[in-house]
């Protein structure tokens, strides 16, 4: 199959529910992707925050290939080695959450965190914040701000509000004694990049345990080390009750887990469940991920790399930026325009970067991009965001 074919076949028998690229990609190493013909394309998106340990990982390919010689499907009633080997290793990752429902998406493990919240409380409601994005399945979509996402499916699960993120007395005043969890991304990545503030994180977990709420943070975007630590909230000293993770937990490979705290009761057999959740196949890869995640020091490349490169964004000058912003290696240049042909001409000059929103150019590079990469990535947005676009 040649790529005019590749592209032909996907445009008339996908869904409808993408927008198709032009461009074939068939190969990833490290920061790196691959046309058919070898062209070679510098992934600053990391197929939307996915692949922090850059693509096909020898390590990753490795656990998978045994793992499948060995054991692919187990339903979690049956223990198993790497499903026990990677319940251990997940839940020392911030104390106090020491139990693990394993799924396999973000948004499932926002569904279950939800469900979860409202089985241990008994209450309904869930507090979340404008502009935020926590997925696309009925429950999670209820909390996920833009009506962009939401227009077309209403009804939606009733009980959820949205109310101004990072503004402390919006919180305080939406949070009630029925309020079931508040539910909150630690920096909102499709919202636009906006990192939480201290007081705002601390004030939200104060909340909560004065109203009886429980506090959840969804870290599918932010997490393993992303934005410089292995999780986000591990830079405001707050602990939640429960926390969603997804993406790159298993080095690329389709996996989502929810940490569960104390406080979260009532969990017992039959209130929720998957069939592939906690497969060994994916348990080995994430086993594997997480390795590599400490073998490399992830989270540190995140934040150094991450502040050499925003305080190279911060020197550009350019009269179409308003605003640079982020945690780590989760860095929007936010514009004064869209930024959908500035992101088409990055693409012909072979890089892919994302938006988040309308106006705002998302980087989330592998966490294994070289400085290299970065200085090159640096001087053709220097150039593109000079450029005057009608
Ligand atoms: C913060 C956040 N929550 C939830 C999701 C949904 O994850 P998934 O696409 O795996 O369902 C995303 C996806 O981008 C996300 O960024």
């Amino acid at each position: 199959m040649n790529e005019k074919e590749i592209f032909e076949i996907e445009n008339k028998h996908s869904s409808g529910t993408y927008t198709k690229q032009s461009l074939v990609i068939v190969r990833g190493k490290g920061a790196l992707l691959f046309t058919p013909d070898g062209t070679e394309y510098l992934d600053c998106s990391s197929g939307h925050g996915v692949a922090n340990l850059g693509h096909a990982h020898p390590k990753i390919a490795e656990a998978l290939f045994k793992q499948a010689s060995t054991l692919i499907t187990l339903f979690e009633s049956f223990p198993n080695d790497q499903r026990a080997m990677l319940m251990q290793k997940i839940t020392s990752l911030v104390d106090g959450l020491d139990r693990v429902f394993l799924c396999n998406s973000g948004t499932e493990a926002v569904e279950a965190a939800i469900k979860f919240s409202r089985l241990s409380t008994g209450r309904k409601n869930v507090v979340a914040a404008m502009r935020a994005f926590h997925g696309r399945t009925l429950g999670s979509l209820s909390a996920t701000f833009n009506k962009k996402y939401r227009e077309g499916f209403e009804p939606l699960v009733p009980g959820f509000s949205h109310v101004a993120y990072n503004n402390i007395e919006a919180l305080d005043q939406a949070v009630t004694n029925e309020t079931a969890a508040v539910l909150l991304e630690v920096v909102q990545g499709e919202g636009g990049v906006y990192p939480a503030t201290i007081e705002y994180i601390q004030s939200a977990r104060r909340i909560c345990d004065e109203r009886g709420a429980l506090l959840i943070v969804d870290e599918i975007q932010t997490g393993f080390g992303r934005t410089g630590k292995m999780f986000a909230i591990q830079h405001y000293g707050v602990i939640p009750d429960l926390l969603t993770c997804a993406k790159s937990l298993a080095g690329g490979v389709p996996m989502g887990a929810v940490l569960i705290g104390q406080k979260v009761q009532n969990l017992r057999p039959g209130v929720h469940g998957s069939t592939f959740g906690g497969n060994p196949l994916s348990c080995a890869a994430a086993n594997a991920a997480l390795a590599v995640i400490e073998e490399e020091d992830l989270p540190s490349q995140a934040e150094v790399k991450g502040k050499y490169l925003m305080e190279k964004l911060k020197k550009l000058e350019s009269p179409n930026i308003r605003e640079v912003r982020g945690l780590g290696l989760m860095i929007g240049i936010e514009l004064k325009h869209k930024v959908a042909p500035y992101i088409d001409i990055m693409q012909e000059k072979k890089i892919i970067v994302l938006n988040a929103g309308m106006t705002v150019i998302r980087l989330l590079p592998p966490l294994v991009i070289s400085y290299e990469q970065i200085d090159h990535l640096v001087e053709v947005l220097a150039e593109v965001l000079n450029m005057e676009i009608e």
